[in-house]
């Protein structure tokens, strides 16, 4: 059994009051907390260890360069990369998609070419794939889904053909919280010679990933939806397909060698970490994926599947609540809309209540217009959620009910 409130003692953030009430964070998706550990970690670093990497040979420089590829290495363990050299760290997923689609897409994708996504894509793996085809004239095509919020299994593989140069699949929606057949897709991908991104942002903390297993050419996410620092994420790739792409921005740490008539690039994984990078948050990004394993990714898994369903009950018995994303695999988002209520003015009224929440499209636009709603309310649950929040949830939605009725 695992002790909640033990967890829930790792999270200061979580033991405040808002207009005299306990807070009760439902907003995880957008970005979980930090526990107490990666908070040190990160003062640590700044208190002790400040100063800039792969440059200096003076102590505090070792210790930080140290401490960064030593979270390299963390991070290539829990995805099961082959090789440290396949492990790129960027600002997060957002940078390390439109590194693929400008890097590997610029060398890859030519007139004519198809690139294909799905509908329940977040907007930073849709919008770098419709700039790349601007620039190259290939074409975007789209995976459509159901009511339920599942892809159409059948339609992806008739759109597949020799044309489809990539696939682009989100792990797990973020609007929706279904989980995709990632695997069968990548295999099937590769059949006709395509490479597959999985965007992972919204999956990671919840499943376990071995890009190795899945024989996946791109696994992107953020550190920040699992427990770790804002602004730093990863890129993890085959190696064979990094060492051929040309690098994404030009800079110091990115060369071994320039003069003014030719630069020679640095070795992986340096060739596309151009600039200082955010030392800090690397190093926070290791330290909360150590979190994660100290808990354990399937027990972590299990306890936000009970929360889910105690929450999906509650949801399905509520008058004049409709569930946006019913898909039979799916995880820790409950998305909705409340007859008669603007799922914004629900959040505002939830706020009040102390029970935060996030109202709007989601960056999933095309999911609000499959679905025709302007957008929704999205409760996301995360280990150190209780079955009390969620009472407290649908006892202030019963009350902004009341208050439209
Ligand atoms: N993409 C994040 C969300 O789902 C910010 O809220």
């Amino acid at each position: 059994m695992m002790n909640i409130e033990k967890i829930r003692g790792d999270f200061p953030v979580l033991h405040q009051e808002l207009y005299g009430k306990p807070l009760v964070y439902l907003d995880n998706a957008a970005t979980t907390q930090k526990p107490q550990c990666v908070i040190d970690t990160v003062r640590h670093y700044y208190e002790k260890d400040n100063s800039n990497i792969h440059r200096g040979v003076h102590a505090l420089s070792e210790r930080a360069t140290a401490a960064y590829e030593a979270s390299r290495e963390t991070i290539r363990a829990f995805f099961n990369a082959k090789s440290s050299k396949e492990v790129i760290f960027t600002r997060g997923t957002t940078e390390s998609i439109n590194l693929i689609a400008s890097s590997w897409g610029g060398a890859n994708i030519g007139k004519g070419d198809e690139i294909l996504i799905t509908h329940m894509e977040h907007h930073s793996n849709i919008v770098p794939w419709q700039m790349l085809c601007e620039r190259t004239g290939a074409v975007l095509k789209v995976i459509p889904m159901n009511d339920a919020g599942e892809l159409d299994m059948d339609a992806f593989a008739s759109l597949l053909s020799e044309r489809t140069k990539l696939l682009g699949v989100v792990h797990m929606s973020n609007a929706l919280g279904s989980i995709n057949p990632i695997e069968t897709m990548i295999q099937q991908a590769h059949v006709v010679g395509a490479k597959v991104l999985v965007d992972g942002a919204q999956a990671a903390a919840h499943i376990a990933v071995d890009v190795q297993a899945l024989d996946v050419d791109f696994y992107v996410t953020s550190a920040h939806k699992m427990y770790g620092p804002t602004g730093v994420g990863v890129l993890i790739a085959k190696q064979a397909l990094l060492e051929a792409m040309p690098p994404y921005q030009g800079g110091g740490d990115m060369i071994l060698m320039v003069t003014f008539e030719k630069t020679q690039y640095n070795d992986l994984p340096h060739k596309f970490e151009a600039g200082t990078p955010n030392i800090a948050g690397v190093i926070g990004f290791g330290e909360a994926i150590k979190y994660i394993q100290s808990i354990g990714l399937h027990a972590i898994a299990e306890r936000e599947k009970t929360l889910l369903d105690y929450a999906s009950k509650q949801a399905q018995a509520f008058e004049g609540l409709k569930q946006i994303g019913t898909a039979k695999e799916k995880a820790c988002v409950l998305s909705f809309v409340l007859d008669g209520v603007h799922p914004h003015d629900l959040g505002t009224i939830l706020d009040r209540e102390a029970v935060a929440i996030r109202a709007g499209h989601h960056c999933a636009m095309p999911v609000m217009q499959f679905y025709k709603v302007p957008a929704t309310a999205r409760a996301s649950f995360s280990i150190y959620n209780t079955e009390a929040e969620v009472d407290a949830l649908f006892a202030a939605l019963a009350k902004a009910r009341d208050m439209f009725a």
